[in-house]
């Protein structure tokens, strides 16, 4: 297994597996490509791979000091190795250098991701009622001390 900064070139990747990962924010080609642009926030785009195919990946940006995870996800035929969990503590080894925090939200029925950034930390600090659509449910906020 091997993590590595995304490029580019690697959005094809993201998007086929975001198609499989229903719980996992949903962006457009466009959306994927300005994060890469520099003028925007700081961001960090990690993904993993297994023998050069990408298997996962894992996206967040920087507001000042505050990083926020805004995806993480992974290929539905390889979940439950402990590839998410890789690439969480590749980006907390990272982010940690410069965050005061690191936030993020999640879906309140979402037990694997809660149960993963429960394992590496994070507290549920807050809750936004009825945040998601389709279906409608409340996103469970999540907060680590830098
Ligand atoms: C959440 C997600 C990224 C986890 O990736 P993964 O590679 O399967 O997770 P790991 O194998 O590293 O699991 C690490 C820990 O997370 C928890 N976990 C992962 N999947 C779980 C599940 N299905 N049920 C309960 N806990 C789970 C466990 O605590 C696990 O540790 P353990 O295996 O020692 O018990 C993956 O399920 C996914 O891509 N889901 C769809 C997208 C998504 O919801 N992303 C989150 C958006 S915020």
């Amino acid at each position: 297994m091997h993590i590595r900064w995304a490029t580019p070139g690697d959005i094809s990747s993201l998007l086929e597996i975001e198609k499989d990962a229903l719980t996992a924010a949903h962006w457009s080609r466009e959306q994927y490509q300005s994060a890469f642009s520099q003028s925007g926030l700081p961001r960090i785009l990690l993904v993993i791979e297994e023998n050069t195919v990408i298997q996962g990946f894992l996206v967040a940006r920087a507001v000042g000091q505050e990083w926020e995870i805004e995806n993480l996800a992974v290929a539905a035929a390889v979940r439950r190795r402990g590839l998410g969990q890789r690439l969480l503590a590749h980006f907390l080894r990272l982010a940690r250098q410069q965050a005061a925090s690191i936030s993020l939200e999640v879906r309140d029925s979402n037990r694997a991701a809660r149960c993963l950034f429960e394992q590496s930390g994070f507290i549920a600090c807050g809750r936004r009622t009825n945040y998601y659509r389709d279906p409608e449910e409340d996103a469970v906020l999540y907060s680590l001390r830098g």
